[in-house]
């Protein structure tokens, strides 16, 4: 291939965006010369919602920066409240966090609201299996999902959400022949994006955090269907890392609380940064020929 094509055949624009101050330039954004996105999403991961340390308020702040880019509407990574998954999280731990997030998540209810399940979203401790609240299931319904993983469509793209949180940090079996079967059935000329709570592929694996146990069996499915998976979008790791491979942007878009909501460690390079990551959010910008534009905003909320 030229180098001229091989150049055009890379889509991606990524970029950390400057807001409230805080400017940590990695690549300067850039619109696509009179083009409009066919899909405008706000991308959110790792909200970690709790009572305490005003964090509601907090978030409601970003939501409101959220809004302003005039999204669509939202897809939500996961680790949506802050830790139900511990062995001593009480009952009423885990009803207080997502009364937290349905308070704030009333902002957005207007838009559609997209969401998978992080580690931290299901409740283990419960007295029993049967226990209405345990597990994944009661978390799919508190974070308004139609199943543990689904699928949509939305003009020429279409959504796989999956659900990670199997045995191994890998798809069961029944969910990965859902997924081989509906990417054949996306028609061609069509365009993919994935999201799961763990990267599939990451560049921040090799430093903390986790991945998909399954990643060579779905990176191996998705060069069976190049012409049509573009995006996999993750969270987890609550730092900014993004990477290309066989065609396919792999971003694992920050935190929306940073560290936790706290000031952050030794290793922070910003208040409630982890290592070098500020707490932020991701506009991704979707366009009907398969190319995206994916940008981190911080905040300081
Ligand atoms: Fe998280
Ligand atoms: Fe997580």
């Amino acid at each position: 291939m030229k180098r001229r094509n091989f150049l055009r055949n890379i889509p991606l624009v990524a970029g950390i965006a400057a807001t409230g101050g805080v400017s940590q330039a990695l690549a300067a954004p850039v619109e696509k010369a009179g083009k409009k996105p066919a899909l405008t999403i706000g991308h959110i991961t790792d909200v970690h919602i709790r009572p305490e340390e005003n964090v509601p308020e907090r978030y409601k702040k970003c939501l409101e920066e959220v809004k302003r880019h005039k999204v669509d509407f939202f897809l939500n990574t996961g680790d949506s409240i802050h830790a139900a998954d511990y062995g001593h999280i009480t009952r009423e731990r885990v009803l207080e966090q997502w009364a937290a997030w349905d308070d704030c998540m009333k902002m957005l209810q207007s838009y559609d609201v997209y969401t998978c399940i992080g580690n931290h979203d299901p409740w283990w401790a419960a007295p029993s299996k049967e226990d209405e609240m345990y597990g994944v299931a009661y978390a799919v319904k508190r974070a308004g999902m139609p199943a543990r993983y689904y699928s949509f469509s939305k003009k020429n793209w279409h959504f796989f959400v999956l659900d990670g949180n199997n045995p191994g940090v890998s798809l069961d079996a029944p969910q990965m022949e859902w997924l081989k079967a509906g990417l054949a059935a996306v028609p061609a000329g069509h365009h993919v994006l994935l999201m799961s709570h763990y990267p599939i592929l990451t560049v921040t694996g090799a430093l903390v955090g986790g991945q998909h146990k399954d990643h060579k069996e779905l990176k191996n499915l998705f060069y069976q269907h190049k012409d049509k998976v573009r995006v996999c979008l993750s969270g987890h790791q609550h730092l900014l890392d993004n990477c290309v491979y066989n065609g396919v942007h792999y971003l694992c878009n920050g935190a929306m609380s940073g560290f936790w909501w706290e000031k952050g460690d030794e290793k922070s390079a910003g208040p409630c940064y982890v290592q070098e990551t500020p707490p932020g959010y991701a506009i991704l910008k979707l366009y009907d020929d398969g190319t995206i534009e994916n940008t981190y905003y911080p905040h300081q909320h």
